[in-house]
């Protein structure tokens, strides 16, 4: 074992702050990896806060951080995908028991005995996982991945969650050329997946609660957007989408947009708020609609959207802080006021 420092919270309510954490020696498979940039996710918040209390209570202390891109420092005697100097990420899964039926089909994400980048058991230490808010990181190969040379570092990083979360949904889905396609809420998820649909060649409409974002949203992509606060530009809409992607991390009425779908269409939601939405049945009865969820994605799609990403030069669009502004941005994540991703410069750590 070796001393890493990181960021932790120490309880539900209390801020993060430095700390020293224990990582694994490699063994032979491991890749370690020395961490340049870490996004910050919304989940990141709502675990430091143990706000997913009933179904994923939060074991402290708590590293978050599954946005991570970095360096390779070393690697085991067994490791053939990477070397030391090349570019690795690492996203919200680090093991998986690889022999499950999910695990067998490259759906890491569904295997009963996954294990999360942080908050999770850790049968290497006999402790918690912990997560990319720290200076370096140790990882089974089969769970790094590699990031296109061409694109941006800061901005790369928050594609191991947010772009996976949205890639995977729309490529499940069927969102191409033809389709007209919704995004609800312009956060970290809601950017990335407006940059995906419209590199799909969907028909891309932004629904946001933030009358500040609409030139953002067409910047980003967008072929229109609606107020979501205002009934008379939702109505326009009624009945004629192919499909949703819900990204907002906060309780909302997730009724009004059912109703935009079309025969057939379906809602995907992403974000995962606190409480439990409530669902008007008869919304989906009428269109034969359906609503379901997606979580991130498997190891072989997060590369081939990470490929995705370098052959479309697409990336986040980051606001780069160091680390001692970490609480800061949680507070500014609540407000919606993010554009559209915090991107943590590790480098920052050195100074505690
Ligand atoms: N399924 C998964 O695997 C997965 C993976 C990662 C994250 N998540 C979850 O996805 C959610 C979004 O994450 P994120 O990192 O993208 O968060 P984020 O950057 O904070 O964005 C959330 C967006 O939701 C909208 N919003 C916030 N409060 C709202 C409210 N009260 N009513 C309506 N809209 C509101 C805002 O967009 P506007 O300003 O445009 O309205 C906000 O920018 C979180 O719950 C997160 O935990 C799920
Ligand atoms: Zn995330
Ligand atoms: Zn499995």
């Amino acid at each position: 074992m070796f001393n890493a420092k990181a960021y932790s919270a120490s309880s539900a309510t209390s801020p993060l702050a430095s700390t020293t954490i224990a990582r694994r020696d490699p063994t032979e498979n491991d890749v370690q990896i020395e961490i340049l940039f870490c996004g910050i996710c919304h989940s990141d918040l709502h675990m430091a806060r143990n706000e997913w209390s009933e179904f994923l209570p939060t074991v402290y202390p708590c590293v978050p951080g599954h946005e991570i891109v970095g360096r390779v420092t070393s690697v085991g005697s067994a490791v053939t995908k990477f070397k030391p100097g090349d570019l690795a990420g690492v996203g919200c899964l680090v093991d998986s028991d690889g022999t499950c039926p999910s695990c067998k089909a490259g759906l890491e994400q569904f295997c009963p005995n996954q294990v999360l980048t942080y908050g999770f058991p850790d049968k290497h230490t006999g402790g918690t996982t912990y997560g990319g808010y720290s200076e370096s990181i140790v990882v089974d190969q089969r769970f790094v991945l590699h990031i296109p040379a061409n694109l941006d570092l800061a901005a790369a990083a928050p594609l191991l969650c947010a772009g996976i979360t949205t890639y995977s949904p729309m490529r499940h889905w069927g969102v191409t050329a033809g389709k007209k396609v919704g995004i609800v809420g312009l956060g970290g998820l809601g950017h990335m997946g407006v940059k995906f649909a419209r590199a799909l060649g969907a028909h891309t409409v932004v629904f946001t609660t933030s009358p500040n974002k609409v030139d953002d949203a067409l910047r980003l992509g967008a072929d229109e957007v609606v107020l979501s606060r205002d009934a008379s530009q939702m109505q326009r809409h009624a009945g004629s989408f192919d499909f949703i992607l819900d990204a907002v991390s906060a309780d909302h009425d997730i009724n009004a947009y059912i109703n935009l779908l079309t025969r057939d269409g379906n809602m995907t939601l992403v974000g995962a708020p606190e409480k439990p939405l409530s669902l008007v049945s008869f919304g989906l009865i009428v269109g034969r609609r359906s609503v379901s969820g997606s979580p991130i994605g498997g190891l072989a799609e997060t590369q081939e959207m990470l490929d995705f990403c370098g052959t479309h030069n697409i990336v986040s669009d980051v606001e780069v802080i160091d680390i001692q502004q970490v609480n800061e941005a949680y507070e500014r994540l609540l407000k919606a006021d993010v554009k559209y991703r915090f991107s943590i410069d590790m480098a920052s750590l050195k100074a505690e």
